[in-house]
């Protein structure tokens, strides 16, 4: 059982990799998982199984899973461990069960798939290239058959705080979006800030419309990407007032979605941990929580700058540092620039 109250979710090499325009060798992917999984983070998702020709970067997932790095880490961790990938249809679903191993009953390459829906009618247009309604009846033969190989699904609703192309977004159209995908039968619905433009505010009235609609926060995820600067604001609301326990983040804020104009990276993993355990709020990567809620020094390891618990945060920062060398960035979390000064 999950005795932690917030699971991270790190996309870092999936949303946060697939807009990288230059091509990125299979190999660092593979070393970002190993290195993510190395730190803590135990759901990460490797990838996705969509047309290379609208992401090109994605293509090389199914060697990402066929890796032995990442055979080597599904025998240390076994079943806790989950490495998702995304699947837009029926095709890309039959592409990962193509694959050699998949078939495993004991340590299949993956456990768990996304799937991905848009609550505005533009944003589906552009990145699914179909409405609303037409990509959710696309996704019954995919829940029929990840049912049936035993997969666990998980749903992702993009736009819920407002969409590129179609401006706001009324939540009751993000709660009836987040209930058909789990009366499909997603175990948990991914509520994405894709254009990263929601406050605390808005984060109420679309849980508040999920809840109404039969999807309690406790199967809800945060998503938030940061363009304007406020995911952490409305992330750690979500946790501490409106019951959300799971929460996706991007190591050194990777990202972007390529069908969203101008949206930047993911919230990043480092700041989300730090926030979440100077707050007093374990999760799964930082389990021993604060004792004094509101401590930061505890964090990072009191005056001397030592202990595990900073040990532990400085490895997690490491990847940031890591990463953003090799794809030749800044590093794009505010927390993993400031840990580098200190
Ligand atoms: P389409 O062009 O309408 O589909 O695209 P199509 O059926 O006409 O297929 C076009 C070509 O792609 C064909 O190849 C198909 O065989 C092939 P051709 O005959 O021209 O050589 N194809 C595929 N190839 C590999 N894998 C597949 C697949 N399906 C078809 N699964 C389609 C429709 C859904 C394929 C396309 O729109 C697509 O791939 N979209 C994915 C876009 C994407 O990956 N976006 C980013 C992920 S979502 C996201 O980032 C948001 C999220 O982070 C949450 C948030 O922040 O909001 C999750
Ligand atoms: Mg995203």
């Amino acid at each position: 059982p999950d005795t932690h109250r917030v699971k991270l979710v790190e996309v870092g090499p999936r949303d946060g990799l697939q807009n990288e325009k230059a091509v990125i060798d299979t190999s660092v992917k593979v070393e970002l998982i190993e290195r993510l999984v190395k730190a803590g983070l135990r759901d990460v998702e490797a990838g996705s199984f969509v047309s290379p020709k609208w992401v090109p970067q994605m293509a090389s997932t199914a060697d990402v899973l066929l890796s032995s790095q990442l055979s080597a880490l599904r025998s240390t961790h076994g079943s806790s461990l989950s490495l998702p990938v995304l699947v837009p249809n029926a095709r890309g679903l039959s592409s990962l069960l193509d694959l050699p191993g998949q078939d495993s009953a004991d340590s299949p390459l993956t456990r768990e798939i996304a799937v991905f829906v848009s609550a505005s009618e533009g944003f589906s247009r552009a990145n699914l290239n179909c409405s609303v309604a037409e990509s959710l009846s696309r996704l019954e033969p995919v829940f029929a058959t990840a049912r049936d190989k035993g997969l666990k699904v998980r749903g992702y609703v993009s736009v819920v705080l407002g969409c590129p192309f179609d401006g706001r977004v009324d939540p009751r159209k993000v709660g009836e979006v987040a209930r058909a995908l789990k009366n499909m039968g997603a175990y948990e619905v991914s509520l994405g800030d894709t254009i990263g433009v929601g406050v605390p505010k808005g984060w109420d009235g679309v849980v508040e419309a999920c809840e109404q609609k039969g999807v309690p926060a406790a199967q809800l995820a945060a998503h938030c990407h940061d363009t304007y600067g406020t995911a952490l604001a409305s992330i750690l609301h979500c946790v501490s007032r409106l019951g959300i326990r799971t929460v996706d983040s991007s190591i050194a804020a990777l990202g972007g979605c390529p069908y969203s104009p101008g949206a930047t990276g993911n919230v990043s993993t480092e700041d989300v941990v730090y926030a979440l355990a100077a707050s007093g709020i374990s999760s799964n990567v930082l389990p021993d929580p604060v004792a004094a809620a509101g401590e930061p020094w505890e964090v990072l390891g009191g005056e001397s700058g030592h202990g595990e618990r900073a040990r532990r945060f400085e490895e997690l920062c490491a990847v940031g540092d890591w990463i953003s060398a090799q794809l030749g960035r800044e590093n794009g979390s505010r927390v993993g620039k400031a840990m580098k000064g200190r």
